[in-house]
């Protein structure tokens, strides 16, 4: 039933009904017209304001503008071969984007899991640094979801930030927690987060935004480059090599290797992303198979099959353990301190 609502973006169905409306207004016109001779100068004024809506669409080329710093990494890697731009600084036009967006009145969700120690560890820093910086001058409701409500930091959020918490259940061993994790958005999406964002992010709790994460992110579907392999080529990648799991990318096969940290989209792109990625973690599971990295592995074969619209560098996901290459200018969203995989040890 909720496939039904989902079949368009909420601006695309705006959309049709504009031009329903348009076409109705038309008819109804014609008819007057017939009868009275009635003056068209209000029609020809409103097809007017109705073509020039449509001819505000962004195109890449008004907004992105790819520089050539990232050659420093021997790899193309400002425009994907399907044509989705790499966000980096210096590559778009933010004046040309906020004028945009500022036209569009758009809401923007963001999710995030604190269970377990991450919760106390973690989510006050999130939450802080997320009012800050993430999507500033936007609407955005943050989605807390969470094993225990009343260990929730108290976070003053300004006007245009909205707090919504969500019990979840306690999973007893982390990997099933970070799998869980996509049938949870899944849920939520289909209950009710696809009437209120036009745009949704899933993040990892354990970061911290460190400057500005605006509407350059925004996008159908948006991976995130993995900040350790962003460098490498596709047969080096940590992908899943069992030929029976449903994540399983054959060598050499395969374009990046995304960060499960972060990836994000319009609601019905996300709610295909987790609804593929819990279709594939319960097969598995199933036969007894868990992917070498979990959610990550099954994102990663989803965005090999169904590539994103829109990718984020390493900027917008950095971890300080590999220091400040001269490439890596404007860090937005860093990893803590400690180890490797976030919510992957200790819980
Ligand atoms: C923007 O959207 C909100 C609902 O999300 C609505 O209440 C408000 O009137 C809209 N504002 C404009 C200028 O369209
Ligand atoms: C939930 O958090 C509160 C406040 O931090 C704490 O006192 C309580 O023990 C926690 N409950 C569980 C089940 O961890
Ligand atoms: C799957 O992998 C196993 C060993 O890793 C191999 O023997 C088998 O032929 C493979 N099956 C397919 C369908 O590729």
């Amino acid at each position: 039933m909720a496939r039904q609502f989902l079949l368009s973006h909420p601006m695309n169905s705006m959309r049709h009904t504009k031009v329903i409306l348009f076409l109705l207004i038309l008819l109804s016109l014609w008819a007057l017209h017939r009868k009275y001779h009635f003056s068209t100068r209000h029609l020809q004024k409103m097809s007017q304001c109705w073509f020039q809506a449509r001819q505000t669409e962004l195109k890449l080329s008004d907004w992105f503008h790819p520089t050539q710093i990232v050659e420093l990494v021997k790899k193309n890697l400002t425009i994907t071969e399907w044509s989705a731009p790499i966000m980096w600084h210096d590559t778009y036009d933010e004046s040309v984007l906020k004028k945009y967006y500022a036209d569009h009145n758009i809401t923007v969700g963001l999710i995030v899991f604190a269970v377990g120690r991450y919760l106390e560890r973690y989510l006050g820093r999130f939450l802080i640094s997320a009012e800050k910086f993430f999507m500033s001058g936007q609407k955005v409701i943050i989605y807390v979801m969470t094993d225990n409500f009343s260990a929730v930091p108290w976070v003053y959020l300004g006007r245009h930030h909205t707090f919504k918490i969500f019990q979840i259940g306690r999973e007893k061993r982390w990997q099933d927690v970070s799998m869980m994790r996509m049938k949870t958005i899944r849920d939520h999406i289909v209950d009710h987060i696809q009437y209120e964002v036009d745009f949704l992010f899933c993040m990892d709790v354990d970061q911290v935004f460190r400057s500005s994460y605006g509407v350059e992110t925004l996008g159908e579907s948006v991976a995130q480059l993995h900040n350790f392999w962003f460098w490498a080529v596709p047969h080096m990648f940590p992908y899943e090599r069992n030929n029976l799991s449903e994540a399983y990318m054959p060598k050499g096969k395969g374009d990046f290797y995304y960060h499960a940290a972060v990836f994000g989209g319009t609601p019905i792109q996300v709610l295909n992303i987790v609804r593929e990625c819990t279709k594939g973690i319960m097969n598995d599971k199933k036969n007894n198979i868990e992917a070498v990295w979990h959610d990550e592995s099954h994102l990663n074969k989803y965005f090999f099959l169904h590539k994103p619209t829109k990718i984020l560098s390493p900027e917008y996901c950095w971890d300080y353990l590999h220091g400040m290459p001269p490439y890596i200018k404007n860090v937005r969203l860093s990893w803590n301190f400690k180890s490797y995989r976030p919510l992957r040890e200790s819980n």
